[in-house]
């Protein structure tokens, strides 16, 4: 698939050869972890953060499926709760020099590194990420205070593909649609990712921030604004008056991170490596009518309806 092979962790190898597999994704594998469809360091990473993470007060846990704007939500929530130390005015500012990926730690990657300690390093309050689902958090993650953002999940799929193309893996985007409609996408089930979150944010709205990436790009300065009340950083109106959230915005848009040379060049990643630039295509809603038949829309809308009935949650 063009990447360098590095090794998968042997730690939890035990575990590992129990667990159901499909051959996916070109000639990958994926496995299933308590009832979630992972690449076997996201499975390592998962064990890990379940053993070992340790919360500290003030963890603020930024949660997604992939493909769904997490590196977005990354940069507007750095920005937000370190506008302090890093005012969006810094020509030097960290969203300037960096990645955001490199600002927010991935959880997943680290553990299953055994670089957690790098979670230590980090001041008060911090920002982590992950991919996992909710029932799979370890309660001392589940008691954090977590910002989830999900997409219409075509548009998911579609740039779910296209990521995974630019780094290697060649496979019809037809591949993909397959395991999704049977809940075998990468990470997936999508809908059980999704009614976790959710459900979780229906019961703790003060502690489960619900978003989503159309209500974002339609008004990302009230989304802004939204982030900063949950994480109990509020603008205050001095800040308000000087324009903060709108720069927030502006420096995080798709359109200036895109033309910074952290991001046009370089790559995330500790075993799949990922172009800084792949991270950054197109950033607009309804992507998926030029990959996706009316029949194919049809399907798997049904088979998420379907599965989100009753929930209150619609796309
Ligand atoms: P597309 O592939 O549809 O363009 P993630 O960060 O979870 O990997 O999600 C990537 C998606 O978010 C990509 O969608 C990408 O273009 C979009 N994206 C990245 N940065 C963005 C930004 N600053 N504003 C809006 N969308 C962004």
């Amino acid at each position: 698939n063009g990447q360098t092979a590095i090794s998968p962790p042997t730690e939890y190898a035990d575990i590992v050869a129990t667990l159901p597999s499909i051959a996916a994704i070109g000639d990958s594998q994926l496995l299933k972890y308590q009832d979630v469809w992972l690449f076997i360091h996201g499975v390592t990473g998962v064990i890990s953060i379940q053993r070992r993470f340790k919360s500290r007060p003030g963890d603020v846990l930024l949660a997604s499926p992939p493909k769904c704007g997490t590196t977005w939500l990354k940069a507007l929530s750095f920005a937000t709760m370190a506008r302090a130390k890093y005012p969006p005015s810094d020509a030097n500012h960290p969203l300037r020099r960096l990645n955001p990926h490199e600002c927010v730690p991935f959880m997943e990657n680290l553990f299953s590194a055994g670089q957690e300690a790098k979670l230590e390093a980090l001041p008060s309050p911090r920002l982590l990420q992950t991919h996992m689902h909710y029932s799979v958090l370890p309660r001392s993650l589940a008691d954090c205070k977590i910002v989830f953002v999900c997409r219409e999940p075509k548009d998911m799929l579609v740039s779910m593909w296209h990521f995974l193309q630019s780094a290697g893996f060649s496979f019809p985007f037809s591949d993909l649609f397959e395991l999704a409609c049977q809940g075998q996408n990468p990470h997936g089930p999508i809908w059980s990712h999704l009614l976790g979150y959710w459900t979780a944010s229906t019961a703790r709205p003060e502690m489960v921030l619900f978003l989503r990436y159309e209500d974002m790009l339609a008004d990302p300065v009230s989304t802004v604004r939204q982030l900063a009340r949950f994480m109990d950083v509020p603008f205050t109106a001095a800040e308000e008056a000087a324009g903060l959230p709108v720069d927030i915005v502006e420096m995080c848009s798709i359109d200036a991170l895109r033309e910074l040379e952290a991001n046009k060049t370089g790559k995330f990643g500790l075993f799949f490596k990922f172009q800084h630039q792949t991270f950054f295509r197109k950033g607009v809603v309804g992507d998926w009518v030029n990959y996706m038949t009316p029949e194919m829309a049809r399907r798997i809308d049904a088979i998420v309806g379907d599965k989100l009935h009753g929930s209150g949650l619609t796309f």
